[in-house]
């Protein structure tokens, strides 16, 4: 059975973006009250009383876009204090990355992923949701946040490329050949229809081995390795200073090999991201004076039927699931 150590806490469900494949136009989005979030003192202690002594000893920070989250510095220094705790990183969209990239390397977070679904500008735009009314693209602040990020010395340091067929598939040699010269490691997703199954006409998603197959016709590939706790395979071109990394939830199932749960900005834990069986609140819990002692019980007990979770997840399908948040509600 796999160890269940990895958790993915959303710090906040707001966005300063609209990706089309994360956001769907349209969604009905309620974002949470201020009162409904976590504070930082009742996620610290959720941190520190139940998921480390129930095993958990590997974070990372999502959103909606965690760099949204006031105190997130300050909070990622407490989180990296704690002993047990044996790796942390953050998924982000980068737009606010390049002025706190210091700050966070400096808190004790070495590590990032950072979307980046095109080069060009208006590409950009259009999968970030930013069309018509905004001329300016949001590019420029990615690329920058990139490479402050880089330069404060952040590694392994991971772009990820949710490849949209029509849209950004052209450019997945150009995103490929970042990893040559830097030590960049681009990881090519396969989009996942959660809560949109009918954007992009039902077969959104290309095939991870479509993608290694251009790459090895250009430059050829080989296997290799990069630190992390995900489900990427991960290649390299021959002679790269940065890896490739392909996850394939679409074309190959990676459920069984599930290593993690995920806690929402609003306090509920879910063990699946595809479906919503089994997830407990734990802010209600927490608020009406339940122990910490209590807490673990519950949280040891979804890890307990974890499997079965992962295992009907898998018998099931990705595609079928009924969702009733979006991926920027849940963190990816
Ligand atoms: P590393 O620790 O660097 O390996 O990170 P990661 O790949 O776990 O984190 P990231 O936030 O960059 O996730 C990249 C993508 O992997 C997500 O957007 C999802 O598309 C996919 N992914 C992550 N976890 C799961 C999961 O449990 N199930 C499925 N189906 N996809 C997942
Ligand atoms: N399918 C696949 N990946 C997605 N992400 C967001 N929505 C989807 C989706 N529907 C990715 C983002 C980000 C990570 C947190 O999740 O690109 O890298
Ligand atoms: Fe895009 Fe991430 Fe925001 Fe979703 S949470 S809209 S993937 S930037």
């Amino acid at each position: 059975m796999n160890k269940v150590d990895y958790l993915r806490v959303s710090l906040i469900d707001r966005c300063n973006f609209r990706c089309v494949y994360c956001m769907p136009e349209g969604a009905d989005l309620e974002y949470l009250l201020q009162q409904e979030l976590l504070t930082d003192a009742e996620l610290l202690k959720l941190i520190r009383e139940v998921f480390i002594p129930v095993g958990f000893t590997r974070f990372r920070l999502t959103g909606g876009e965690p760099l949204l989250r006031p105190g997130v510095v300050d909070l990622i220094r407490e989180i990296v204090s704690y002993p047990q705790t044996e790796d942390i990183s953050m998924t982000t969209n980068g737009f606010l990355l390049a002025p706190l990239a210091q700050d966070l390397y400096h808190a004790g977070l070495k590590r990032i992923n950072i979307s980046l679904d095109s080069l060009d500008g208006d590409t950009f735009n259009a999968i970030a949701g930013f069309t018509g009314q905004t001329k300016k693209s949001r590019w420029g602040e990615v690329w920058s946040g990139i490479l402050a990020a880089y330069h404060v010395g952040f590694d392994p340091l991971k772009l990820n490329v949710v490849v949209i067929p029509g849209v950004n598939d052209h450019e997945v040699l150009d995103l490929a050949a970042l990893t040559i010269d830097k030590n960049w490691h681009v990881r090519f997703i396969e989009f996942m229809p959660i809560g949109n199954g009918e954007l992009f006409h039902g077969k959104g998603w290309i095939d991870s081995e479509f993608i290694r197959q251009q790459i090895r016709d250009r430059w050829g590939l080989i296997s290799a390795e990069v630190r992390g706790n995900g489900p990427a395979d991960v290649f390299k071109i021959p002679g790269a200073k940065g890896t490739l990394g392909f996850i394939s939830q679409m074309s190959e199932c990676f459920c069984d090999r599930c290593n993690r749960m995920r806690l929402s900005a609003d306090g509920w834990l879910r063990p699946c991201l595809l479906n919503e069986s089994g997830q407990i609140d734990l802010k209600t819990a927490l608020r009406s004076g339940v122990k910490s002692e209590e807490l673990q019980l519950q949280v040891q007990e979804l890890l307990t039927i974890k499997p079965e979770i992962n295992y009907k997840q898998r018998e099931s399908g990705t595609n079928h699931g009924i969702y009733h948040r979006t991926m920027s509600q849940i963190g990816g």
